[in-house]
């Protein structure tokens, strides 16, 4: 185990890919080639709404160099993907279009080039129907129905105490209503996926993807094959944040059908228009707060309404819908909350998992009530977020307690320690300059507990010589998981990181261990990994006990050997164990589970167990802005979270600073802009992702209070901080211009057109 002494666990460590990813070597799917390899490109329906009447295929058939033009009549299968009820979506839309980036059929070519030209010239005979552009124009009752069953994805309601009463008791009550807008994952690498038949009805399929099993389940569902027949290998991934699970399923069965009806390897990638405008965005939102709290700071009453803008299809809708239910309340000890969460069908391109699930925005729209809440009771907004703060022994919107790894006070108190020394610099050029700090606390649930599975499989081996090989059925998307994986692994059988490996996922050699989503990898993942790598461990143990003659217990596995524990000089080398243990039988390779406890949860008030740990964060932001142009200066950036334990310290800055600055987008930046249904700035150069220069001067404080779910006490870190910058850099903006704003993004443009307006 992890004692004070380890130089693995708890130490910054190189990612274990990361000379192959900086260097350019570790190949990603667009990457690949393949004998006679041909490329799909995917026809769009460019109107938001429609009735298809007739495809021609004829003209594009006979450009030179087309192989095949898939429309929905030629598909094998269903014609369906989904990843919760209701499964709604097709591969290719058949009779209806129900956004104007949707997929109507697949040319494949030779090139790519040619595919791309020949599915320009399909002649497509869509008959316009009246978009349902807006959440409000849906819910009208005269709505036309976007789907059969109409126009609501997915809507629940959490339900603790009586929110009536605790209002009626509340001396001062707020409210207000905030929105956000859409945003893309904006990953380096668009998706891709390339599909290679066998010949003989296997087929393996190359994808940048989040979730292979998941793609894997699909593929054999529309190619209408067992699923033991396909092979998902998740090539490297240069980022995914949530947005490679549906579209890469989409794009993995296109290819597969293709591959298939052409026997040869297909290659479908996108370009950065079809990432935008083809797959989910965040989610868009509109919230209504109200918070009842004594005079003295306590708040004993919380309602929130929210709508979500889901656009065309449910994809993970239900899930957002419900990670905003369940943490809308936020990180407080509040007796009487009442949540009601609704996500809405609309014509545009639809939403799903990104980077904190719904939590972004309702952290924003929360914590901003908060700063209200303070300023009308003229209170400290640190001081009246600590009042109310959960502790460890509280009691979540949920009603569950968690006795452990609580740690909000702590991260509170950091930041409020460290706040003088930031405020106190002094000010420059105050005419011009508007100074401003924000504050915001968080609590993000790391896995998907109750909302769904939560079973990961994990192999270790050790081989001959030594070296260990460890196999998860998560995916590293570039948050570092691998490097987690190999240290548990490494820490437990006493190797150094240069003698493990950590397999690329392959659905055929690791066990299915669902999506990688929310944040779970490290903890759920992590203590998979540390069971499985114990059983081997005993093995070894076992086997150095013989070899030194003594009992199981004096033996320890330490920087490559076996020794003992009273004897550091008595030392065999590890290989020489492993070998031995081989020869006699002793199993070097284990299958070990970790698995959520059943979750005690009512999904009709949503009470109960939902999570085993949530990650708790207090940000702050110091800015400066510019009265004459709006321009915001991000002067200090201050991010405290309680994750556990920091496997590796290097890595949580990284995703600390990562997600940070995707919040900070989200908050200042980025928006996708809709005209009828059409999205107007489908690139990087009208859609603005904070680049190298907006990085932000991010400072990370790790606070550890050990979690006994988590391997060596972690829990995860990979969404949390996006909720918390968002949030913080609004209220920021707020101190320093004296205006509350309402929506995000709050632009530099947004900034100038209401300070003018209160000159
Ligand atoms: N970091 C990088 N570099 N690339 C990514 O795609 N995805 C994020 C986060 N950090 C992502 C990332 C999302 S959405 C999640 S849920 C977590 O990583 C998943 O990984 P974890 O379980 O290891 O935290
Ligand atoms: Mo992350 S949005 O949970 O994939």
């Amino acid at each position: 185990m992890a004692g004070k002494k380890s130089t693995i666990i708890g130490k910054a460590q190189k990612k274990i890919d990361g000379i192959e990813l900086v260097t350019g070597r570790a190949r990603f799917t667009a990457d690949l080639r393949f004998p006679q390899m041909v490329y799909g490109y995917a026809r769009r329906a460019g109107i938001p709404a429609g009735k298809i009447k007739r495809i021609d295929k004829e003209h594009a058939l006979g450009i030179p160099g087309v192989l095949d033009v898939i429309t929905a009549s030629d598909l094998p299968g269903p014609n369906l993907i989904g990843i919760l009820p209701p499964f709604d979506q097709p591969l290719l839309a058949e009779e209806e279009v129900r956004y104007a980036g949707e997929s109507i059929a697949l040319v494949v070519a030779e090139t790519r080039d040619i595919a791309k030209r020949a599915s320009l010239s399909i002649v497509a005979e869509i008959e316009p129907l009246e978009p349902v552009l807006t959440v409000d124009e849906a819910l009208k009752p005269e709505a036309r129905k976007i789907h059969p069953h109409g126009n609501i994805t997915f809507s629940r309601k959490l339900i603790k105490g009586d929110v009536e009463k605790g209002f009626e008791r509340a001396d001062i009550v707020v409210e207000n209503t905030y929105e956000t807008s859409f945003q893309e994952h904006a990953y380096l690498e668009t998706e891709a996926v390339c599909v290679v038949p066998h010949g003989d009805g296997r087929i393996t399929v190359y994808a940048s993807c989040q979730s292979p099993f998941h793609i894997r389940g699909h593929i054999a569902v529309n190619l209408n094959v067992p699923a033991s027949r396909v092979k998902v290998i998740q090539a490297y991934t240069g980022g995914s944040f949530g947005g490679k699970d549906d579209v890469a399923t989409e794009m993995g069965c296109l290819a597969a059908i293709a591959a298939i009806r052409l026997n040869r390897a297909v290659m479908i990638v996108h370009d950065r228009e079809e990432s935008i405008i083809g797959s989910n965005l965040r989610h868009a939102s509109r919230i209504h707060y109200k918070t009842g709290a004594t005079k003295e700071g306590k708040i004993i009453a919380r309602e929130v309404k929210i709508l979500l803008d889901g656009g065309a299809y449910a994809s993970e809708s239900p899930f957002v819908t419900m990670k905003t239910l369940i943490h809308a309340a936020g990180p407080y000890n509040i007796e009487n909350v009442f949540v009601e969460s609704t996500a809405v069908y609309t014509n545009k391109t639809y939403c799903g998992a990104f980077r904190g699930f719904g939590v972004p925005q309702v952290t924003f729209a929360s914590e901003s009530q908060m700063d209200e809440l303070a300023s009308e009771l003229e209170m400290d907004p640190l001081e009246l977020r600590l009042k109310n703060a959960l502790k460890a022994g509280d009691a979540t919107a949920t009603g569950q307690v968690f006795r452990k790894s609580v740690g909000l006070v702590k991260t509170i108190q950091v930041i409020d320690g460290k706040r003088k020394h930031v405020q106190s610099k002094k000010l420059q050029d105050e005419e011009r300059w508007l100074y401003g700090t924000g504050f915001s606390c968080l609590l993000q649930g790391i896995s998907n507990g109750a909302e769904g599975i939560d079973v990961v499989g994990a192999s270790v081996q050790v081989s001959q010589d030594g070296s260990v090989l460890v196999g998860v059925g998560l995916s590293d998307m570039g948050q570092g998981s691998r490097t987690v994986f190999a240290q548990v692994a490494a820490e437990v059988l006493g190797v150094s990181m240069e003698r493990v490996t950590v397999k690329q996922v392959d659905t055929e050699s690791v066990h299915d261990s669902g999506p990688t989503i929310a944040s779970r990898s490290t903890t759920v993942g992590g203590m998979a990994v540390l069971k499985a790598a114990q059983e081997v461990k005993n093995s070894l143990v076992k086997m150095a006990a013989l070899m030194f003659n003594t009992r199981e217990e004096k033996v320890v596995l330490k920087d490559g050997f076996a020794s003992l524990y009273e004897d550091d000089s008595a030392r065999i080398p590890l290989d020489k164990v492993a070998t031995a243990a081989y020869w006699n039988g002793f199993p070097l390779m284990n299958l070990a589970f970790s698995k959520a406890p059943d979750a005690n949860y009512d999904h009709q008030t949503h009470q109960g167990d939902i999570y085993i740990a949530y990650n708790f964060g207090t940000h702050m932001m110091r800015i400066r802005i510019d009265r004459y142009t709006g321009k915001v200066e991000v002067l200090k950036h201050i991010a405290a979270h309680d994750l556990g334990k920091a496997i590796n310290p290097q890595g949580v800055e990284g995703q600390v600073e990562g997600a940070s600055l995707m919040g900070f987008g989200l908050a200042h930046l980025e928006e996708v802009l809709y005209d009828r249904g059409i999205i107007q700035n489908p690139n990087f150069a009208d859609y603005a992702v904070p680049g190298i220069k907006e990085r932000l001067p991010t400072e990370t404080v790790i606070i550890e209070d050990y979690n006994p779910t988590g391997p060596f006490g972690a829990k995860g870190i990979g969404e949390p901080p996006v909720a918390g910058a968002a949030a913080a850099f609004a209220n920021a903006v707020a101190d320093a211009t004296g205006i509350r704003f309402l929506r995000l993004p709050i632009t530099r443009e947004v900034i100038l057109e209401a300070l003018r307006g209160k000159q």
